[in-house]
């Protein structure tokens, strides 16, 4: 039986999930919610920018990855709420977006806000695990033999650990087929780390038993492999949107660093 949203929310302790979707000025939190993503607020205004960033950034992707290299399937893992800014409002019609999030009540929030949309899923999956997705019965029906799509990870590798990214790069690439490619978010990459702004974010989410994992740029290349990034390398996710650095105040730079808090890739086998 699907457990009610009531049996499964714990309104005493704030969601990660729930908390980006009240930075993205959405409804779907709880009060305990919106009071963390305050403090967050507070310590760190720029969070506020960065999230919606992140957010024009999985539009350029989406459009990219579609119109511009032709797929016509998305898998996108840890989707968060699939609002009106995400994947689906982008690509052509037509187009199968499979969504995850391993967070249950995303999952029913995301179902209720879908509904029948057609060629769009939500299936509650684990990012580290993501062979559990990709062998899920409904997914398999739903890709037939097709192995060549595309594969995004947005705004969710600093929730994972390093055996976790790299167990999860493997595999995807023994999953996926020879023209598969794979957006992926170097997401906190270049952040000043020792800045009190930094700290306090990681305490916040350590303390909410969500511990973030700050890593840099060639870190990441090392998890990932044996994917490797396109002509392009890793873009600055100010660079990947067009954003200008004189958008940011001194101190949003300060905290993020110049590259806007992270680096976007396109990755292929
Ligand atoms: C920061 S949001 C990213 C949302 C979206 N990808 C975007 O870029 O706008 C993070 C989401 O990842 C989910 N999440 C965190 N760890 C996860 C994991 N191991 N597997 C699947 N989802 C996860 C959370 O529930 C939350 O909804």
């Amino acid at each position: 039986m699907t457990p009610s949203k009531e049996s499964i929310v714990d309104a005493t302790v704030p969601s990660a999930g729930r908390i980006y979707d009240y930075l993205l000025g959405g409804h779907h939190n709880f009060e305990v919610d919106r009071q963390a993503a305050q403090m967050l607020l507070n310590m760190s205004p720029f969070s506020a920018k960065l999230v919606r960033l992140q957010r024009w950034c999985l539009q350029d992707l989406a459009h990219e990855l579609t119109v511009v290299r032709g797929f016509d399937t998305i898998i996108d893992f840890a989707s968060g709420l699939p609002t009106q800014d995400h994947l689906h409002f982008v690509v052509p019609k037509g187009t199968k977006v499979i969504y995850s999030d391993y967070d249950p009540v995303v999952v029913e929030y995301a179902r209720e806000i879908l509904g029948n949309t057609p060629d769009v899923y939500f299936f509650e999956a684990d990012a580290r695990q993501p062979e559990e997705l990709l062998g899920r019965p409904e997914v398999v029906e739903i890709l037939g033999n097709k192995r060549n799509v595309a594969l995004v990870y947005w705004g969710i590798a600093m929730f994972l650990s390093d055996e976790d990214l790299s167990r999860a790069s493997q595999a995807l690439y023994d999953w996926a087929g020879t023209e598969s490619c794979w957006a992926f978010n170097a997401q906190g990459a270049g952040i000043s780390k020792d800045h009190p702004g930094t700290l306090t974010v990681l305490e916040m989410y350590r303390n909410m038993g969500t511990p973030l994992y700050v890593r840099e740029r060639q870190e990441y290349e090392g998890l990932l492999k044996p994917w490797h990034p396109d002509s392009n390398g890793f873009i600055s996710l100010l660079d990947w949107h067009g954003f200008e650095q004189d958008e940011l105040s001194k101190e949003d730079l300060a905290v993020f660093g110049p590259t806007g808090a992270g680096y976007g890739v396109y990755l292929l086998k």
